[in-house]
């Protein structure tokens, strides 16, 4: 059949794409549908049509797949924070653990490397220690709204619709965070209509309130309240920390980030603590993390313990080894391997976060474990030391050709490779193997009702 753009046909699902996207075949021909998950019937109109592939979105629900539950958020469907919550999470892990065999097959072309079923996240709800929420001047309408009283344009802060980074649904509750972190989000959007200054436009790029970042810790349920603004007025936000922290007595910090930047990226330029400490303290295993405003530290708590105990058992130190921890943010995984090894080298590219990994040993009596400032690209090539085993955690972006090359060179014995996105984990597992074994695969769920997945891969180097 000849598809195109305007049709109007029934299709059944027959996998599910990463990225979330349902997959349906029509005579071989693959058309990608929004919102879909295996086994659904729905019919659909395409809306796209390419060379290899179309695009369609959905109609009407003719049949829906016994793998779908009914979602706990009212904004499922709507808000990109999570698109999966109308799939069991049992399946989420299924889906999840074949896009990453999938991506090594298909990218890496690796073939026969053992890929391990997704270790589960603890907690599938309120999991998240760490939210950010966006203002913007004109909400996005749900569709209820547009039929309601209510459909005045007015501020909104929340999260954004699917990949749309100017649409911010007004969230009043998200349920991948803790309470009372719904609680402080309802106050903050309460405080920004009473204050009388304006919200910032992601178009017209004007207007002060930009975005508001909760960090919780899970072991002591302390709250930091990051507000970022375009300017800065210490003596609002403060009026907002006082009543924040009146109402919320586990608010422990309060920070103000400033950025005049139109990126839509809420580290400021500068930094106001505000109220209290500039830090919240967690603890993951036996050992206690100070976390600032814009370090990174893994989002599940729970989660990245798991993701920490496999790194540990890929990495088998025997005490003796020297260890390299490429992009180490607050240092949580020399730490955590610290007794196991003999010394462990942090590179990280933010100030704050090495600032933080060399006050988490102290706090942690750590005396083992050292970090250096810089981009590993450049910092990498210049390090005398040879490692034994190294651990190379990249952000989604993977790493650059330039650190593969560096890696190459100095070829430790054995690599524990960890990743967020699958396709970067593949492109370069496909550079490093010809030189490492890629002896197995560990998916780990941080993310539940997402279609992001944490990976370990274990490398071996091969004999020469
Ligand atoms: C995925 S996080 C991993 C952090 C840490 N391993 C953990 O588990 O918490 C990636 C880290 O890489 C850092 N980073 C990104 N690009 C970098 C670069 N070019 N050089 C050094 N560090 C970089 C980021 O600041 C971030 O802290």
């Amino acid at each position: 059949m000849d598809l195109t753009k305007g049709q109007v046909l029934d299709l059944t699902i027959s996998d599910v794409a990463f990225g979330g996207k349902g997959i349906a075949k029509v005579d071989g021909f693959a058309v990608f549908v929004d919102k879909t998950v295996t086994h659904d019937t729905v019919k659909v109109m395409i809306t796209r049509r390419k060379k290899n592939f179309a695009e369609a979105k959905v109609l009407e629900m003719i049949s829906p797949s016994p793998f779908r539950v009914t979602p706990r958020c009212m904004y499922s469907g709507y808000c990109g924070g999570c698109t999966w919550q109308y799939l069991s999470y049992d399946k989420q892990l299924e889906f999840k653990t074949d896009h990453v065999k999938e991506s090594l097959e298909h990218i890496a072309l690796i073939q026969g490397v053992p890929v391990h079923f997704a270790l589960p996240s603890e907690e599938a709800f309120g999991y998240r220690n760490k939210m950010e929420f966006t203002c913007s001047d004109k909400r996005w309408l749900m569709p209820h709204e547009f039929q309601g009283e209510d459909d005045s344009h007015g501020f909104g802060i929340g999260l954004h619709a699917p990949g749309i980074y100017n649409k911010v649904i007004d969230i009043d509750a998200c349920h991948l965070q803790a309470e009372p972190g719904n609680g402080i989000l309802a106050y903050v959007r309460d405080f920004i209509g009473r204050s009388g200054l304006p919200v910032y436009g992601p178009k017209s790029h004007q207007g002060f309130w930009r975005f508001l970042m909760l960090r919780r810790s899970v072991a002591e349920d302390q709250w930091m309240v990051n507000i970022v603004t375009s300017s800065e007025k210490k003596d609002v936000i403060s009026k907002l920390a006082e009543e924040i922290r009146l109402r919320y007595p586990q608010v422990v910090s309060v920070m103000n980030n400033i950025t005049a930047k139109r990126a839509s990226i809420s580290m400021g330029e500068s930094e106001l603590l505000i109220s209290g400490e500039p830090y919240i303290s967690d603890k993951l295993g036996p050992f206690r993390f100070k976390i600032s405003a814009n370090s990174f530290f893994q989002t599940n708590t729970r989660g990245a313990e798991t993701l920490y105990k496999t790194v540990e058992k890929y990495a088998a130190l025997t005490g003796n080894e020297t260890v390299i921890d490429l992009y180490s943010g607050t240092g949580t995984i020399p730490i955590w391997l610290s007794s196991s090894a003999k010394t462990v080298t942090g590179i990280e590219i933010v100030e704050s976060a090495v600032s933080d990994a060399e006050k988490n040993c102290r706090l942690n009596g750590v005396e083992n474990c050292r970090f250096i400032l810089g981009d590993i690209k450049d910092t990498l090539p210049t390090l005398e030391q040879k490692p034994d085993v190294m651990i190379i955690d990249p952000p989604r972006s993977g790493m650059h050709k330039e650190v593969v090359g560096s890696v190459l060179q100095l070829m430790p014995e054995r690599i524990v490779y960890v990743s967020c996105n699958p396709a970067t984990l593949a492109r370069d597992l496909g550079m490093l193997k010809e030189r490492y074994k890629i002896v197995e695969v560990q998916p780990v769920d941080m993310f539940p009702h997402t279609y992001h997945v944490e990976s370990v891969a274990r490398l071996e180097r091969l004999p020469w």
